[in-house]
């Protein structure tokens, strides 16, 4: 890396400001990293460590089916999961939904009715996995 991109060669003369960048281009990018896409300043998330994994995990795994608001998208929006079910049932429900409905468990069935008997997919998370994707529904809901 040292020789491909040492000492600012003519090639990377596009990169040059952020090459020599003082403190001004520090500031730019610290000044960009709080805002969302409308630019707005958003509130800085503080997240555990643990529930920072979860959320990679979740952003991986389970967003395009759910947002951590009480909005629908083809799943419930999950804020507020960890209070409606046991940690036990999460876990379950997570990684295999189908059974537990099919278990004949009253909350499982109770929500694949509601969103129409679309049945989530399975996940094959490890333990470590799971604890910091419950870390995340906890602490990352909105
Ligand atoms: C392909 C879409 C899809 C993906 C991906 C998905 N889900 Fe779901 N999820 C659903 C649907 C649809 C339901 C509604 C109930 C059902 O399917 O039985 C649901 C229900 C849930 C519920 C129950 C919510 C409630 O309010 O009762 C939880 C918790 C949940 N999902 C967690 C997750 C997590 C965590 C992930 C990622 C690891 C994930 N889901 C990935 C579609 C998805």
């Amino acid at each position: 890396m040292r020789q491909l991109f040492g000492g600012c060669m003519p090639l990377f003369l596009m990169f040059l400001a952020a090459c020599t960048g003082g403190p001004s281009s520090q500031e730019a990018i610290a000044t960009t990293a709080g805002k969302d896409s409308e630019g707005k300043m958003s509130a800085p998330a503080a997240l555990s460590e643990v529930a920072q994994k979860g959320k990679n995990i979740f952003n991986m795994n389970c967003s395009q089916c759910h947002q951590m608001n009480k909005a629908d998208l083809i799943g419930p929006g999950l804020s507020g999961v960890r209070q409606k079910y046991s940690e036990e049932w999460l876990r379950k429900f997570i990684l295999n939904s189908q059974a537990l409905i099919a278990s004949g468990d009253a909350q499982a069935k109770a929500v694949y009715e509601k969103y129409n008997k679309v049945l989530m997919p399975g996940f094959n998370f490890k333990e470590e996995e799971l604890v910091q994707l419950l870390a995340y529904l906890k602490e990352g809901a909105e």
